[in-house]
């Protein structure tokens, strides 16, 4: 067993694509999604200690409702853990699309994982700390579906560059379910195998074949999120813009690292309000 620390890191979620198919009788919508991670995200740190305890701290830290720290708390007491030490470095914006809480959640649970040698929660209690928990836990590119617990590995995606934007206004996800109108939309296609073959060409597929159905919903609630898509998608060399999950934040996909770090400084010089990192994402 290994000696504390145990550190995990909790990196941003990316919906390429997020389709609503449906909805269940107990409110909850049925997800059709792609989903893949940026190299950027918090980190949860865990020690032995007595009782439970979180301290939270990195450049978001201040933003924090206790919605998120609640998740990692509620983890720990998930896996019957009543005595360790959390913390918890903060640096993706809160209620912002990319997982966040769900990631925090997630690493959590692997982080207890090594330090106390207890087994992970039942599917079941990991669906019940939040939707994207059993992705934000599996860590790898997948096909997301039911209300987030259905999930199958991707094949080798391109190597694609992306940059993410958020305007630092928090969008509560239940807020933009609640304004979705359209809830029975088609399924996300199969991805043909020669789209993977070049981030160009995978990313005109994800442009033409897929969609998010949250926008109009998500815009309702933060219509400033118009600009955030205008900005991103009229930078040089971008191949997609789009909104990940319920929002606000927006990834745009490039072929290189240069370029991606290009629009990165472009956008950060247009708006340094706003919130821009620039990343490989996970294949
Ligand atoms: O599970 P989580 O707490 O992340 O979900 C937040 C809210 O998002 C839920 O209360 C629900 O309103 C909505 N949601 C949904 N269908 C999903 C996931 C989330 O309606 N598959």
């Amino acid at each position: 067993m290994p000696t504390d620390p145990v550190a995990e890191a909790a990196p941003a979620k990316i919906n390429l694509c997020l389709h609503v198919t449906g909805r269940r009788a107990d409110g909850y919508h049925l997800l059709d999604s792609l989903v893949t991670f940026a190299g950027v995200g918090d980190r949860v740190t865990v020690t032995h200690g007595k009782g439970l305890a979180l301290d939270v701290t990195g450049p978001e830290a201040a933003l924090l409702v206790p919605e998120a720290d609640n998740l990692v708390l509620r983890a720990a007491r998930a896996m019957g853990v009543a005595d360790a030490q959390l913390a918890l470095w903060k640096t993706l914006p809160v209620a912002s699309g990319i997982g966040g809480g769900s990631a925090d959640a997630a690493a959590t649970l692997r982080a207890l994982l090594r330090l106390t040698g207890r087994s992970l929660p039942s599917a079941e209690k990991v669906l019940a700390l939040g939707a994207d928990v059993p992705v934000c836990l599996a860590l790898q590119p997948v096909r997301m579906q039911g209300v987030g617990d259905l999930l199958s590995p991707l094949p080798r995606l391109p190597d694609i560059w992306c940059v993410l934007v958020n305007p630092r206004v928090p969008v509560p996800t239940p807020q933009v379910f609640a304004a979705l109108t359209t809830r029975q939309n088609p399924p996300v296609p199969d991805i043909p195998p020669e789209t993977l073959q070049s981030a160009a060409s995978f990313a005109a597929w994800l442009a033409t074949a897929t969609r998010n159905d949250l926008v109009p919903p998500a815009l309702t609630v933060a219509p400033i999120l118009a600009q955030v898509q205008t900005a991103l998608s009229t930078t040089d060399r971008c191949l997609l813009a789009r909104m990940s999950g319920s929002g606000g934040t927006h990834f745009g996909l490039f072929t290189t690292q240069a370029a991606a770090e290009a629009a990165g400084q472009r956008l950060r010089k247009a708006r340094p309000d706003w919130w821009i990192v620039s990343s490989a994402l996970q294949r």
